[in-house]
C-alpha cells in the first residue's frame, strides 16, 4: 500500500498512549500530532518526537496534514472533539463510548454526514476469537430460539481507580459503570443478538458513596427484538480483583458460557453438532497500571480504520453501532439520569 494515513492523537493518557505507539509502528501510517492540556514532558511522549498541542483548536489551525484524529479523552468530551474534527474535514477514531448521552451521539451523525467523513467507534473486543465464534453460531442459527442469555460484567474498581480530582467518577466526564467498563460488553450483546426492548432496571451503590456521583452495581432485564429474554448483571464493587465478564446462552439447540476475567474463554459448550472448540484464548488485556481492562485488540482496531480509508477493505464498526449501544445504555439509566446516586438508586 503506498499511501501513508496521518493521525494525530487527543487525550495522550493510559490509551492514548497506544494509539499513538500503534500508529507509529503501522507501516502505512504516521503520527503527525498529540494533543492534550497535559504536557508533553509530564505525559513522556518525547519518544514519539511530534509537535504536542494542548487544545485541539490550536491543532486544527496549525495547519498540520491530518486524515484522522483518534479521540481518547473523557468520555464526556468526545462528542463536541469529534464534531470539531468533523466540521474541519477530517475523519475520527472515537474511544467507547462514542458518547454519553444518545442526543450527543446523533450530533456526531449530523456532522459525519455533513463532512461526509467517517468516525469509527473503538469496540476491539469484536476482534476477540471467542466473540467471533459466537456470533458465528448465532448467524449461522447453530442455537436455534434464543431462550434465556445473562451478562455478568463484575470487576473491580476502587479508590487507586477513583481517584480525587479525575474525570472517572464524575457524571458530567465519565457517564458511569455501563459506559465506561462495561459498553464493550452491551456492544458484544447487540452485535450478536440484536436490539432490546423493555428494560428494566434496578441500581445500587455498595461501595463508592464517596468516590463517584453514580450507582456502582445494577440489575438490568430486557427482551431480544428476535425473542427471548436476558439480564446484565453489573458490579464495579467486586473485592479487590476483576472477577468475570461473562455471556451465557440458553437456547433450543444448546448451551454456551463465555467467560473468564474478560470475556475471553469458551467456559461451556453444549451444541448439537458441535464439539466444544479448541480455541485460542485471548491472553492480551490493556493494563492501566494498577488495574487492567478489556481485551487489546487495538492495533486490528488502526489497521481497519487505515484499510477502509484506502478502500482495500469494508468498515468493521458503524458510528450507528455506536450510537445503538449509548440508546440502550440511555434507556437502562433513562428513570435515573436526574441523581443517579441518591432518590432513584436503591441504596444497599
Ligand atoms: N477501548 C478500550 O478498551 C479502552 C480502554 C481504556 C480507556 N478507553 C477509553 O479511552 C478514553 C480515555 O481513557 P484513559 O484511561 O486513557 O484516560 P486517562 O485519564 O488516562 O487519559 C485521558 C487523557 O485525556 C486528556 N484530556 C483531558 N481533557 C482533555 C482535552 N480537553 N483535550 C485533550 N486532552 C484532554 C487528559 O489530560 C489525559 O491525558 C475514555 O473514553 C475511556 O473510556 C477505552
Amino acid at each position: 500500500m503506498s499511501e501513508v494515513i496521518k493521525f494525530a492523537i487527543i487525550g495522550c493518557g493510559h490509551i492514548g498512549k497506544r494509539h499513538a505507539e500503534l500508529v507509529e509502528e503501522h507501516p502505512d501510517a504516521k503520527l503527525v500530532a498529540t494533543i492534550d492540556p497535559l504536557s508533553s514532558e509530564s505525559l513522556q511522549l518525547s519518544k514519539f518526537d511530534v509537535p504536542h498541542f494542548s487544545s485541539l483548536a490550536e491543532f486544527l489551525s496549525s495547519g498540520i496534514v491530518v486524515d484522522v484524529v483518534n479521540i481518547c479523552t473523557p468520555n464526556g468530551l468526545h462528542a463536541k472533539q469529534a464534531i470539531d474534527c468533523l466540521n474541519n474535514g477530517v475523519h475520527v477514531v472515537i474511544e467507547k463510548p462514542v458518547a454519553i448521552n444518545l442526543a450527543d451521539a446523533e450530533q456526531i451523525l449530523v456532522a459525519a454526514e455533513k463532512a461526509g467523513k467517517r468516525v469509527f467507534p473503538v469496540v476491539q473486543n469484536r476482534y476477540s476469537t471467542v466473540i467471533k465464534w459466537l456470533k458465528n453460531l448465532v448467524v449461522n442459527q447453530q442455537l436455534g430460539q434464543i431462550h434465556l442469555l445473562q451478562l455478568n460484567c463484575f470487576w473491580n474498581r476502587d479508590d487507586r481507580y477513583y481517584k480525587k480530582g479525575s474525570w472517572r467518577g464524575t457524571l458530567a466526564l465519565d457517564g458511569g459503570p455501563l459506559y465506561t467498563q462495561f459498553s464493550h460488553f452491551i456492544d458484544v450483546l447487540l452485535w450478536i443478538f440484536g436490539d432490546v426492548k423493555n428494560i428494566d432496571a434496578k441500581f445500587f451503590n455498595f461501595n463508592h458513596r464517596d468516590t463517584t456521583e453514580f450507582e456502582d452495581s445494577g440489575i438490568v432485564t430486557f427482551e431480544l427484538l428476535s425473542g427471548g429474554n436476558g439480564s446484565i448483571n453489573y458490579s464495579t464493587s467486586v473485592y479487590q480483583n476483576n472477577f468475570e465478564s461473562s455471556i451465557t446462552v440458553l437456547a433450543e439447540k444448546g448451551t454456551v458460557k463465555i467467560g473468564g476475567q474478560y470475556m475471553n474463554n469458551i467456559e461451556y459448550c453444549q451444541v448439537e453438532g458441535i464439539e466444544h472448540p479448541k480455541l485460542k484464548n485471548q491472553e492480551n488485556f490493556n493494563d492501566y497500571g494498577g488495574y487492567t481492562g478489556s481485551a487489546s485488540n487495538h492495533q486490528q482496531v488502526i489497521d481497519n480504520v487505515i484499510r477502509s480509508i484506502v478502500g482495500s477493505e469494508n468498515q468493521d464498526v458503524y458510528l450507528n453501532e455506536g450510537i445503538q449501544v449509548v440508546k440502550v445504555i440511555e434507556n437502562i439509566y433513562k428513570n435515573t439520569m436526574v441523581n443517579r446516586n441518591q432518590s432513584k438508586i436503591f441504596l444497599a
